[in-house]
């Protein structure tokens, strides 16, 4: 679609306060337009809010745009296929090129990711890398977070600046994806969603790099000079079980130089690593395992951790300590009273995603250093499990988009200001699991939401992951 240059004039005299180009805003567009970035396939058209219209509401996988948004949204790709069975290709997104990095050199395999191709890569000051929840629709993540970063352009109250900011999403793929079809024969795969823990590749061929090693890999991309000069922050930002991968890689990452350069936003998450021994519920089926490796840093099993976390690092107050000094927010769906994570280890940790989240953050405000200093929490009026939903959150947009708010701002909900932040919280310093530690430190308290969310999770079962 085209605008005759006097119209452009004047559309950008009546939105000079938006860095927004007028050409994605709802007011230059009618539903089933081709994006601005150009026509792709026959799902990915212009959605506008509101509805009048019940297809003009919602693209093909039912995603509406909040009316809150004055920007256009654009309907997500649907591949052949689905995450049960196994995906049949990847779609190609509307303003993102499926780019391969190569992750093992010897071998030639490579870790697939969607990076937007619209912008000029010598502007941008920040990444975005978002990984998608267990359907492992990497192009539906990149579409939603794109979507958000237009919204949040195009919003007075937020006013991003989206041509300095860059979207990637990675593509793990399932063994049931690669015999199904989908990737190319390079491409790194791994069993089921494994690679949210940190897991190896299982092929192709005799690869076996972990997830998280290709993930410092491809956070690694946007620090080449070369190629984004201006370049100044990542962000890991994502839900559901990409929230569980950001939240596990936040803390065993490799201490790397760009440590105090890099976030992480965790949104949802169905479980966590729990930094400290301690859990504010129990299960009696797994006492021995509820605080081993995917749930916790078990401290008598050498082999829980994934091989990435090397001998000289696993120490896990070290570990905890480099937890806590990490610049992240935690983003709750007020509405999410959803299962999440069904496996016993993940009930020591409460019984839904929104009943975790609160009793992560009162396990966080208890640390005997207080509240880490760069970390905070954002609940969400509103918003159950959707991770789109959770996106365009102006107190989530704040935190992904904007360059001077994203560590330790003003978002209220918990004290996440003044607290030493020297992340030597847990008054758990030997790391021992004997869990007879004073208990002051370590009281959790049931918010009445998480009792509630107890009573409402027999209804919404199933839907939530
Ligand atoms: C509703 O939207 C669809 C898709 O954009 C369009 O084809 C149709 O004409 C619209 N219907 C009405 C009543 O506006
Ligand atoms: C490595 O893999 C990529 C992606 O499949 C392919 O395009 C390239 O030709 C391969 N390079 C070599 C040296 O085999
Ligand atoms: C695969 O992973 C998903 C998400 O964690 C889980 O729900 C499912 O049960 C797993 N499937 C198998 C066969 O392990
Ligand atoms: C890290 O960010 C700060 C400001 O946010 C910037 O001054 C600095 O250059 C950045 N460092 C790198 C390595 O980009
Ligand atoms: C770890 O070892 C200690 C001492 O042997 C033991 O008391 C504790 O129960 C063990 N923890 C787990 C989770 O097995
Ligand atoms: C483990 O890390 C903690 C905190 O950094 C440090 O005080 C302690 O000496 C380390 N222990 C070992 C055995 O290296
Ligand atoms: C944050 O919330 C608490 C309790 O809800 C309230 O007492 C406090 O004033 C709020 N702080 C800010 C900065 O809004
Ligand atoms: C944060 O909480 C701690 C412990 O509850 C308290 O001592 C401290 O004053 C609080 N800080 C702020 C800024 O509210
Ligand atoms: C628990 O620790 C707090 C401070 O960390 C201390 O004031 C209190 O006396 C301790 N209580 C017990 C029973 O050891």
């Amino acid at each position: 679609m085209r605008l005759t240059t006097a119209l452009r004039l004047i559309l950008l005299a009546a939105t000079a306060h938006a860095k927004v180009a007028s050409e994605w805003l709802q007011t230059n567009h009618k539903e089933g337009d081709p994006p601005p970035s150009g026509k792709v396939d026959n799902d990915q058209l212009v959605i506008l809010s509101g509805s009048d219209n019940v297809s003009r509401g919602s693209d093909a996988v039912n995603e509406p745009q909040p009316s809150s948004c004055p920007t256009i949204m654009i309907g997500t790709a649907e591949p052949d296929g689905d995450m049960d069975d196994g995906w049949k290709e990847l779609p190609t997104v509307a303003g993102f090129d499926l780019t391969r990095l190569v992750v093992d050199d010897d071998a030639n395999a490579t870790l697939p990711y969607f990076l937007e191709n619209t912008k000029d890569f010598s502007n941008i000051k920040r990444a975005v890398i978002t990984i998608p929840g267990k359907a492992r629709n990497s192009w539906q993540s990149a579409n939603d977070m794109r979507n958000a970063l237009v919204c949040a352009a195009g919003r007075e109250s937020v006013n991003a600046d989206m041509d300095a900011v860059l979207i990637a999403a990675p593509q793990w793929l399932s063994d049931k994806d690669v015999d199904a079809g989908a990737g190319a024969s390079s491409d790194v795969w791994f069993d089921n969603s494994s690679y949210q823990q940190g897991a190896a590749a299982i092929g192709p061929g005799d690869v076996s790099i972990s997830a998280y090693e290709a993930m410092d890999m491809l956070v690694n991309t946007f620090w080449n000079k070369d190629v984004y000069p201006a370049l100044e922050t990542v962000v890991v930002a994502s839900h559901s079980l990409g929230a569980q991968m950001t939240q596990r890689y936040a803390m065993l990452r490799t201490p790397q130089p760009q440590d105090s350069n890099l976030s992480f936003g965790i949104m949802n998450p169905g479980s966590y690593a729990w930094p400290v021994s301690d859990r504010p519920d129990t299960d009696d089926s797994c006492e021995n395992s509820y605080n081993s490796w995917p749930y916790g840093l078990d401290d008598n099993d050498t082999d829980a951790f994934p091989s990435y976390v090397t001998d000289a690092l696993r120490n896990r107050s070290a570990i905890r300590e480099r937890f806590f000094s990490k610049t992240i927010f935690y983003g709750y769906g007020l509405d999410d009273h959803g299962d999440g994570d069904t496996h016993c280890e993940a009930q020591w940790q409460g019984s839904t995603h929104l009943g975790r989240g609160r009793n992560f953050v009162d396990m966080l405000g208890d640390l005997e250093g207080g509240f880490p200093g760069l970390q905070e929490v954002e609940y969400v009026e509103g918003v159950a499990h959707e991770e789109y939903l959770m996106f365009v959150s102006e107190a989530v947009q704040r935190r992904i988009f904007l360059f001077d708010e994203t560590a330790g701002g003003t978002g209220n909900s918990t004290n996440s200001t003044g607290s030493d932040g020297d992340g030597d919280g847990d008054g758990d310093s030997d790391g021992s699991d004997d869990g007879d530690d004073n208990g002051s430190a370590h009281q959790y308290v049931h918010m009445p939401g998480v009792l509630f969310g107890s009573l409402l999770v027999s209804v919404v079962a199933g839907l939530y992951a």
